[in-house]
């Protein structure tokens, strides 16, 4: 056991406690940050004169070496050490001396951890919003090269009126889009500094707040010490975020998995992203999609965890704050894997637009538009839902579509119908009338298409 406290301590910590208390087996994924964190800092106590610029010298070089060591397995972080800040403070004093104790000079681990998780999740956004360009870029392509290609849309699963499978992937882009746009604002709320706010009182060393939070890149430093120590406002959001984002890819996934099925075989997902049965030598399953659904409740969880963990410590910090780890860690990494694993499956689908096509034919689809043809003929609205109910009632009787009817047929339910009609309710007319924006017509899909390239041209996180 190797503790950065002891001085005030006759006995010594039980082996059951040490364990139950110490970080450093989930903490260790920090180090990279920590490091950052430590260069700052002494960076900035040799500006203010805490330290000279050899020391600062010193502690950098050894700062660096640790970090190389362990990246290229000369050094393994063990759980001798309680958490990754003590581990990081006492290999600096074995390498470089007295200078590396003088590092945590106006400094806490306090302040420390919560700077490291801060980088780390301010991080984790960013390579999020970055897989959630990817995703919006593979839907773009998909509904650019599908305007045309119709299907049935649904509400209660049951076949309603027609849309293009431009139209349905657009509503994951609006989805993936606020997704990503959620990440901006946490960033821009987040990108605050709480070094330097000590334990919880601050400092009384003449430390520079502005200083480090430019080096490290944040737009400044918090404002309030207590709070900077205590405050995971951030990575609830972040987990928020996420839990939203895997509620869309899991409907996504549903959606899938109804559409890979035998009975719709809309799409065909590529052997890569299936698995087959122990026992039935036919299956090919959507394990991938089913999984993905199936991680969502994870990250629900991590979101209630920490939100359950935060919601009774008084400020300021409070070792409770060290269950913000795992629990984030658990779900961030496995978000991230299923948006990856998502948008490999999704652009490597075979989509079937016949079976789509035939489907939204098959389906009376287009029974709202036979209604409206028989009202711009004169028929009251009320009566023509009507008629048209009852035509597809005597369809469904001879297994057929409106428009396998004869005119003759259509004229003994009512005599309003004429040759036009066939026109004005074919898949192609259904969905090139529906012209307002944000509706499935062609014309206004590609307004719409144009509006997304501005997006992804100008996306928040291109240059972070
Ligand atoms: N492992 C701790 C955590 O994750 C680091 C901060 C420890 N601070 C303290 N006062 N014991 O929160």
């Amino acid at each position: 056991m190797a503790q950065l406290w002891g001085g005030r301590f006759e006995g010594s910590i039980s082996e059951l406690a040490w364990k139950f208390n110490a970080s450093i087996n989930f903490d260790k994924r920090l180090l990279p940050q920590d490091i950052k964190g430590s260069l700052a800092h002494s960076e900035m106590l040799a500006k203010v004169g805490v330290i000279t610029q050899e020391e600062k010298d010193a502690i950098h070089k050894g700062l660096k070496s640790i970090l190389s060591d362990v990246e290229e397995g000369k050094l393994e972080i063990t759980d001798k050490y309680e958490d990754v800040h003590s581990f990081v403070e006492a290999n600096l004093i074995d390498r470089i001396g007295d200078a590396g104790k003088k590092l945590h000079t106006g400094r806490s681990r306090n302040d420390q951890v919560a700077l490291d998780m801060r980088l780390y999740t301010r991080d984790e956004v960013i390579n999020v919003a970055k897989l959630l360009k990817n995703m919006l870029i593979t839907l773009d392509k998909i509904m650019g090269e599908n305007v045309e290609t119709y299907m049935p849309g649904f509400t209660h699963l049951q076949k309603a009126q027609p849309v293009t499978l431009a139209h349905h992937l657009g509503a994951y882009f609006e989805m993936f889009k606020r997704d990503s746009l959620r990440l901006h604002d946490i960033y821009e709320r987040m990108n605050y500094c709480p070094l330097g706010s000590g334990a919880l009182a601050g400092t009384t060393y003449p430390l520079d707040r502005e200083f480090t939070a430019k080096l490290l890149g944040f737009y400044g430093p918090t404002f309030n010490s207590m709070d900077s120590v205590s405050d995971r406002d951030y990575l609830i959001e972040f987990l928020s975020a996420l839990a939203t984002m895997m509620m869309h890819l899991s409907r996504f996934s549903e959606e899938v998995i109804i559409w890979n099925s035998n009975e719709y075989r809309f799409v065909e997902i590529d052997d890569a992203y299936s698995t087959g049965s122990s026992i039935m030598p036919q299956k090919k399953n959507p394990d991938i999609a089913e999984l993905v659904r199936g991680k969502t409740g994870r990250v629900y969880g991590a979101l209630m965890s920490l939100l359950t963990t935060m919601k009774g410590i008084p400020l300021a910090y409070d070792k409770d704050m060290q269950e913000d780890k795992e629990v984030s860690f658990d779900a961030i990494d496995n978000a991230r894997n299923c948006l990856i694993l998502f948008t490999d499956m999704l652009s490597t689908m075979k989509f079937n637009n016949d079976n789509m096509e035939k489907s939204a034919t098959k389906g009376f689809t287009n029974a709202t538009d036979a209604a409206d043809y028989l009202v711009v003929k004169g028929v009251p609205f009320r009566d023509a839902h009507s008629i048209i109910g009852r035509i597809v009632l005597y369809c469904i009787d001879k297994d057929q579509a409106i428009d396998d009817m004869t005119i003759d047929e259509l004229k003994s339910f009512c005599d309003k119908f004429d040759a036009d009609v066939y026109d004005a309710i074919s898949l192609k007319t259904c969905v090139e009338k529906r012209l307002t924006l944000g509706a499935p017509g062609p014309e206004v899909m590609k307004k719409v298409l144009d509006e997304n390239h501005k997006f992804l041209d100008d996306f928040w996180a291109k240059d972070l």
